[in-house]
Parts: C-alpha cells; structure tokens; sequence
C-alpha cells in the first residue's frame, strides 16, 4: 500500500542506522523499529473494512438554529443546557449498543452552531452537571470575562449568558467545558461542540465554486472512548480506570461523529471535511487507504492563504484542519478509507507500551477511521482556489522584527518529571497513578491564584515554547490566533503557515510562533497543554493582556 512508503523507508533507514539516534547534547530519541509490522496490522484492517457491508451510516451533526428566528441580521441568540445520562446509541460494524452520556441539550450528537463574521453572539449555558462547568470558546479572539475559563465557574444548576461579538476570519472553531481540574472528564463524557464561523472570503468562495459547500462540507469530530463492558444492552465510558490514564486517557473504541467506523456515501466530485482532533489525549496521522494525495485549505483559526498538498496530516488533541479530497476520478462502487498511520512514536510511548494491537489503537496509530463510498456519478464542478484575496488576515505574515519583544521572546519550557504531588491524578477511587508524574511549564504546576505571564493589550508577542520532555505535547492558548515562525529555527511551511491555536511542540522540538493579542480582549486567559489530563494535572498558566499588576484579581 502506498501510504506505507515513506514511513517504510524512514523505518528501515532508522533501523540500518541503529536503534538510537542521539540528538545532540544529552537528549536521545529512541527510534520504534517495529514501523513496519505495524503497517501491515494497519493493512489487514483495511482491507477487512473495505469490504464490510455492516458499517454504520455517518451522523452528519445537527446544527442549531437560531432562536431569533432572523438568520439575516447580525445578531444571533443560542442555548445550551449541559446535561448528564442522555441515553446516546453506539452504532459499531458490530452491532449497537447505548450508553449514557452527558450532551448539550439532551441531543444525543455534538451540536453546530454556524455564524458569520461580525455577528453578535448570545448564548444562555445552562449547568446541569451536578458540579461546576463553563463554555470555553476554543480558537475564539473574545474578552477574558466571556472566554469560560476556570475562573469564571458556573455552578451547577446556575446559568450564564456568554455574548462577544465573532471578529475573526471563517475557520472551524469549537467549545468545551473548561472547569477546573474537570475538563477532561466532562469533555470525555461528551461536552463539546462545532462552532463554524463563516466569512465574505470563504462566502464567495463557495459561491464561485472554489471550495466545497453545502452537503460537500462535513464535520468529521474524531474521538476514542473506553467503553464497560455491556451489562443489559448497555455499556458505560470508563474514564480513568487504568493507572496509565492520568498521563492521558486514551480509550480503544474510535468514534467519528458519534460512530464506529461509520461510512459516508459521495458523488464523484470534490469535498471539503473539517476534520477535528477533539480526543482527549491522542494524536493521530490522518491519510487515505491509497496513499492518495489531498488538499489541506485550512488549519485551526482560518482558510490557508493557498491549498497546501500533503498525503498525511498529524493532529494533536484540539488540532483540526479543512481538508479537500477529490473523488472525481473515482467510479460508483469505489471505496476508500481514511486511516490513521503508524507514525514514529516517542520514546514516552515505548517506555510504556509493546506493540501488542491494543497499545497501537491506544496510540492513535494503525487505526481504521471511517470509509467514503462512491455512489453517484455527477460532474465535478469545483476548481479549487489557488489563493486567498490579499485583504485575508493570512495573507499578510507577521513580521518578527515589529513584536514588542523582538529579541527577547516570551519563553515557556515544558517538562514532566516523576514525583511530586501530582498522584491524584485517578480522581475518586483511591488509585494513584504509579508514574506519579508532574506536568509543568516554566517549571511550575498550575495555580488558580498566580498569574505567570503579563502581556500588553494589542502588542504583538514573539512566544518560545520548547519541549524538554519525552512526549509531544499540543501547546494552547486562549483568545489569540498566532502564526508559527519556525521550529528548531528551521522557518515554517506548508500546514504551518496557517492560524494556529493549538500545534504539536515534538518532544526535544522549539517552536517560535507571533501573534497579535488584540486590544479589545484583556483580561485572563489560559495557556495549556491541550492533552487534558496534562491541563487539569496543572500544566497550565494564566496571561493576562492589559494589566502588568501581578496580584490575580
Ligand atoms: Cu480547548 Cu483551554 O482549551
Ligand atoms: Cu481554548
Ligand atoms: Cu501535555
């Protein structure tokens, strides 16, 4: 199979050259030379997929309407009701099977909400968890006071009515609980949503026919469960059950929109999927059973300034991009899956896994995902954009040598070591994690009541993010969109010319990344590793834009 290639080849060149590459100074990376066996499980779950004829139908996500009844005017009013125990039903190639699980609005799928630039936006959250919650607007450029970060708690069985004005380019955003210490259970419960923002850029492009639209478009959210067993047609999330989980829960059971191994039936044009990495700790390699290439057009915070082509694309926890296939050279009855690939896992995961199938799909590699079947024959009539209008925000790369701190970037070093009090990692049952592992950033663990960083409102900042320990680690922050400069100096390309609001930093990697902290949004906000056992353990700090004080208010 094609897509096993290049990973084939650096495999074998990695296993003439050794097992152990050192990588200067005293950091070494072990190389995992076990590459391709893993290619081949991957190759046989493909084709056993390829040819089922029980895979579930895709759930194409509900979007809500809004309750002003007026989609014309610039205002638009929402609600969302956090509830626990909707029963949602699990559809699998295997059968079904329902479990409970908590969703906004009783509605047994994630929710869309799809608004435009410019719009005033009005949702009225409703907490009806039985302990704290928040809305955290994820990618969203919005006042700290509306941003729903820890700080700003909603009680349960309290309300809160968040409204910002969207200022921000169309982009595939979303929103999530962001309680302390709680965001990663409440999110793996299943609190979290689409949040689409549409703009007179991406408008006409879809109207000119330069980008997919309509039913072309689809949200692929892609997350993994640990399911109980069934006791009575009914199978309960396992969250936190084995010691390893509170380094990041990982679960074996895949999910696409709710689904196992769903499919979706196309015509033979083109399609844009806004695929979003929304698990709570693993990153997958994202690529299509034949190896075939495909047409990244946007990244977390917006289109790209021009389509970039790639025959595999890495998301970390919270990453997401849009992404174009073509199926107009495809026949009816062609099938094709999208899969996530073995990738070069750090020495982290060897230290703790074998390559026994469980610890792969644990990994996020070596995974089945979802297939597409060609069902209809139609004319493709999508030409693809070659590049954005120069009055798109990322047309123009920010320059370095304007940052207020250009020379002196900010800079925040992640690290995790063994010890410290971070054992409460298996909340209630009394189990601690046997690694007993602290995740820090600058050395510190996260404290409520410090604020870490200082940032002037509407001055353009140079951050330095350096990984210093065994594992990557998806690196967050709240109400800004930046641009990646380079990594290990080496200046950004392809993907990494988009707007970012979360990015893999590799372990031993630097990432230098700019970005404008407007002047309208003070205030408090997060930084994070956005895998969220990591954030709730404490690898996590405040800024706060517009206030060099340095008592938290
Ligand atoms: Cu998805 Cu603090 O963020
Ligand atoms: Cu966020
Ligand atoms: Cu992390």
């Amino acid at each position: 199979m094609k897509y096993s290639k290049d990973v084939t080849q650096i495999a074998l060149a990695l296993i003439v050259g050794g097992i152990f590459i050192g990588c200067g100074g005293d950091s070494v990376v072990t190389v995992d030379s076990n590459l391709t066996e893993k290619e081949k499980m991957l190759e046989e779950k493909v084709a056993k997929y390829m040819v089922s004829s029980t895979l579930p139908t895709l759930h194409i996500l509900p979007t809500m309407s809004d309750e002003d009844g007026n989609n014309q005017d610039a205002k638009a009013t929402y609600t969302l009701t956090a509830n626990k125990n909707v029963n949602v039903k699990i559809e699998t190639p295997d059968g079904s099977w329902n479990t409970p699980m908590w969703r906004y609005n009783n509605n047994p799928l994630p929710l869309v909400i799809r608004t435009s630039r410019g719009n005033a936006m009005t949702l009225n959250f409703n907490n009806r968890l039985d302990a704290d919650s928040t809305i955290h607007w994820h990618g969203f450029k919005i006042p700290a006071i509306m941003d729903g970060g820890p700080d700003v708690p909603v009680k349960a069985n309290d309300s809160k009515l968040y409204s910002f004005t969207m200022n921000q380019p169309a982009s595939s955003l979303w929103f999530h609980p962001h309680p302390d210490m709680q965001t990663g259970k409440q999110v793996y419960m299943g609190l979290a949503g689409v949040y689409l923002v549409e703009d007179a850029i991406s408008k006409q492009l879809e109207a000119n026919k330069e980008l997919p639209s309509g039913d072309k478009d689809v949200v692929l959210l892609v997350q993994d469960r640990r399911f109980d067993s069934e006791k009575n047609g009914v199978r309960k999330l396992l969250y936190k059950t084995k010691e390893m989980d509170a380094d990041g829960m990982k679960g074996a059971t895949l999910l696409v929109n709710g689904s196992v191994m769903p499919k979706l039936n196309v015509e033979t044009t083109q399609y844009r999927f806004r695929l979003y990495n929304v698990s709570n700790a693993k990153t997958y390699d994202f690529a299509f059973s034949d190896g075939r290439k495909f047409k990244i057009v946007g990244t977390d915070g917006g289109l790209l300034n021009k389509p970039v082509e790639v025959d595999h694309i890495m998301l970390g926890s919270a990453e997401r991009v849009e992404l174009v296939v073509d199926f107009s050279k495809e026949h009816v009855g062609d099938k094709l899956l999208l899969v996530s690939k073995p990738y070069q896992a750090d020495s982290m995961m060897m230290d703790t896994n074998s390559n026994s199938e469980m610890d792969m799909e644990d990994n996020g590699m070596g995974l089945t995902i979802m297939r597409f079947d060609v069902t209809t024959k139609v004319s493709d009539d999508i030409t693809l954009y070659s590049s954005l209008p120069a009055n798109a925000e990322i047309a123009t790369r920010l320059d370095p040598t304007t940052a207020s701190n250009a020379g002196s970037s900010r800079k925040f070093v992640l690290s995790m070591y063994n010890g410290g009090n971070m054992g409460q990692g298996m909340s209630g049952n009394g189990n601690s994690n046997s690694m007993n592992m602290t995740f820090a950033i600058n050395g510190k663990i996260f404290d409520p009541n410090r604020v870490d960083e200082f940032v002037g409102a509407g001055t353009t900042e140079i951050w330095e993010i350096k990984n210093m320990s065994p594992m990557a680690h998806p690196f967050h922050a709240h109400a800004i969109q930046w641009q990646i400069l380079d990594r290990n100096g080496i200046p950004a390309t392809g993907t990494d010319l988009g707007w970012k609001d979360t990015f893999l930093v590799q372990s031993g990697e630097t990432v230098r990344i700019i970005g404008k902290f407007e002047s309208v949004n003070v205030g408090d906000y997060m930084y994070h590793c956005h895998i969220l056992e990591h954030e709730d353990a404490g690898m996590m700090g405040y800024f706060r834009v517009g206030d060099s004080g340095n008592v938290k208010k």
